[in-house]
């Protein structure tokens, strides 16, 4: 990943260049980590037209995170959503990945928020496959963290906000220190929750089985696509709790989001899951979900929100 060529954002509803796009040390966001996030994805579709992968529904996301927070917006969906298509036009962009962030800036310092400011900022830029390509063909080898995900009385954990993410990095952080690719973090109870930044899905017996929001989980926008494609496709779909041992002893298993998009898990802590490569099943959805975003499957062009070019200024 790199943010070289990046020559604009937006930023409190205008398009400025990177350079200018700073934060000042005071703001409350960067001290308390006060601010929510989203990650989108905008593919090169067929057509050569860039379209963005269920915008509709990260903005939704985005505005729910926020209003747990009792951060409020200053900006409509639909202002956001012209906001993202002129950014990465203006930027040139084919396929890129979206941040739209909302954080708390400078007023105080008390940790209540009170009068700060809500800031809100996109970025856009390209970023290719987040495990890697190898790990998107062969699968990743994960470890189980040793760090437990946050339960929903501690922190909202269908929110996507920035100082949750503390979590997260404990996790991955420590599963890199220790040769892995990604962790998966177990809920208070000892189940499975999820990857740092990412969904679960085991495969046992042709059914397909992931945990939901009663799991401390983020309830995944791929999450809910893949349930979808999986369906449409014959398989049948369970939604409940996941122990350990399903994930261990499951035929195959793979993470969802919208960075790692589809990617087989191969081994946990050593183990090898089913046949230690993609399996049939994570292959097939795999296959119907890169043919949805790219606008080859007439069946799913309704999550694609194109991106119309605009006249070189
Ligand atoms: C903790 C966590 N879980 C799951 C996901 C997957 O969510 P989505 O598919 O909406 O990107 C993400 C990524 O946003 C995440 O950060």
């Amino acid at each position: 990943m790199s943010f070289e060529n990046i020559k604009w954002i937006w930023k409190n509803g205008e398009i400025i260049p990177w350079a200018e796009a700073t934060v000042h040390v005071s703001a409350h966001g960067l001290h308390y980590g006060s601010g929510v996030f989203e990650g989108i994805r905008c593919y090169e579709t067929e057509s050569g037209q860039p379209a963005l992968f269920r915008l509709n529904e990260h903005l939704e996301r985005f505005y729910n995170s926020a209003a747990v927070y009792n951060f409020k917006i200053p900006y409509t969906i639909e202002e956001l959503s012209d906001a993202i298509c002129e950014l990465i036009s203006l930027n040139e962009l084919k396929s890129c990945y979206v941040r739209p962030i909302c954080y708390l800036g400078s007023a105080s310092l008390g940790v209540y928020p009170g009068k700060c400011p809500v800031e809100a900022a996109i970025m856009a830029w390209s970023w290719s496959t987040y495990l890697g390509a190898e790990g998107l063909e062969n699968g990743v080898r994960v470890t189980v963290s040793p760090w437990r995900k946050f339960h929903s009385s501690m922190m909202p954990t269908t929110a996507k906000a920035c100082g949750q993410y503390l979590n997260s990095i404990l996790a991955v952080s420590d599963a890199f220190a220790r040769g892995f690719d990604e962790a998966i973090l177990l809920d208070i109870d000892g189940r499975l929750a999820e990857g740092s930044g990412e969904n679960l899905f085991v495969v046992k017996d042709g059914k397909i089985i992931t945990n939901n929001a009663s799991d401390s989980i983020l309830m995944g926008i791929t999450r809910d696509g893949v349930i979808e494609i999986a369906k449409e496709l014959g398989y049948a779909v369970e939604t409940k709790s996941l122990e350990l041992a399903d994930l261990l002893h499951a035929d195959e298993a793979f993470f969802t989001g919208t960075a790692v998009e589809i990617t087989p898990i191969r081994e946990v802590d050593n183990q090898i899951i089913g046949a230690g490569k993609r399996g049939i099943i994570t292959e097939k959805i795999q296959k119907t979900f890169f043919d949805a975003v790219a606008g080859r499957d007439s069946r799913f062009l309704k999550w694609l929100h194109p991106v119309e070019r605009l006249v070189a200024a």
